[in-house]
């Protein structure tokens, strides 16, 4: 080998370290390069309405990606707008302005002390499912579904309350028809367990606080359903799930369906409607017959019209009595 030959058998032997500069360079070239595509980047992102994200990290420009998402973006949507406006309905005698000063108003007041002590107060037991209380009544027509809701938005104002209104009338569903939600799934579709979330079956209100689950679709096996097992998990769940929330069941009369009894074996707290005047004492008494007990059983007189009433009824408990709010009485 000539001396020449050696030389460039050298030279060659060197040439890795020029090719690394070489690549160095290459890769400060590619660097740049990414940079300017992630520049790019950007200014594609500019035409969305997210423009000031920094988008040379991936996984921001990623969350952009998930933010964007069309579910995400009607979630905010749907849950502005309530299911129900009840005060749209503007519904004869329903008190949805709880600041008036009211006959009827104050009374539900007076109402609604002794029930929230019951399902609050520190003599309650949770496993006694003290908020869980049952609206009810010997005969049709007394006043449940009116006192229901009445009762309702009255604790719906408590500071620390939030009330959720069943229509469990599922053969006679008053409640959902006058909030005209009859058509929407309800009670009666997570009992036949074709809905798996209760909370999916809830309305909400424009009333803060309150929320409404309707009866559902009809059933002709209605007894049956609210003695489930399913309806008992349901119950308890309600009750201590949320345990400051009152749970108020707008239910059948005693007399006149074996729903009712089914129903408060369950329920903390009873509430027997009694209309004024029409409703004879025999069938209040045999009404109270129909349960197990009557020492978590308060009485409501209702549509009384010479104001207001409170009498103790016998080993019963207290009684309560409101009436219609006529124009002079509500003048105060
Ligand atoms: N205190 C009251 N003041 C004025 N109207 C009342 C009062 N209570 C009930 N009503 C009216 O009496 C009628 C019957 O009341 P509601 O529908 O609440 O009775 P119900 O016991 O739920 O009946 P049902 O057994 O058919 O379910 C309704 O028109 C209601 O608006
Ligand atoms: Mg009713």
């Amino acid at each position: 080998m000539s001396i020449i030959e050696k030389a460039v058998d050298k030279l060659r032997s060197n040439a890795p370290s020029v090719s690394n500069k070489d690549q160095q360079q290459k890769d400060a070239a590619g660097d740049s390069q990414r940079l300017e595509m992630g520049k790019h980047d950007t200014c594609h992102d500019a035409q969305d309405p997210t423009p000031s994200l920094p988008v040379t990290e991936p996984a921001k420009t990623q969350q952009t990606e998930i933010l964007l998402e069309p579910d995400a973006l009607m979630q905010p949507a749907v849950s502005t707008q309530p299911d129900i406006e009840i005060i749209a309905l503007n519904l004869d005698g329903i008190l949805t302005d709880d600041a008036r000063r009211t006959r009827q108003a104050e009374e539900m007041r007076m109402i609604k002390r002794p029930i929230l002590q019951s399902a609050f107060g520190k003599k309650h037991k949770p496993s006694e499912h003290s908020n869980l209380l049952m609206v009810t009544s010997a005969i049709a027509g007394e006043g449940k579904t009116f006192t229901s809701l009445n009762l309702a938005l009255s604790i719906a104002v408590e500071m620390d309350r939030t009330v959720l209104v069943v229509d469990a009338d599922l053969a006679k569903p008053g409640l959902s028809r006058l909030l005209k939600i009859d058509d929407r799934s309800g009670l009666t579709n997570y009992l036949r367990d074709e809905e798996r979330d209760i909370g999916r079956l809830l309305l909400r209100t424009d009333i803060p606080k309150l929320t409404v689950l309707p009866a559902g679709s009809r059933h002709v096996h209605s007894t049956e359903l609210l003695a489930s097992n399913r309806m008992q998990q349901l119950f308890h769940e309600l009750a201590v799930r949320y345990p400051d929330r009152i749970v108020i069941f707008d239910s059948p009369p005693l007399l006149v369906t074996s729903e009712a009894s089914v129903l408060a074996n369950f329920i903390g707290q009873i509430v027997l409607v009694v209309e004024s005047g029409k409703t004879a004492q025999h069938l209040v008494k045999d009404a109270l017959a129909q349960l197990d007990s009557t020492d978590n059983v308060s009485l409501i007189l209702n549509k009384c019209k010479k104001g207001f009433l409170s009498t103790q009824m016998g080993s019963y408990g207290y009684g309560h009595g409101y009436g219609y709010g006529n124009e002079e009485s509500d003048q105060q």
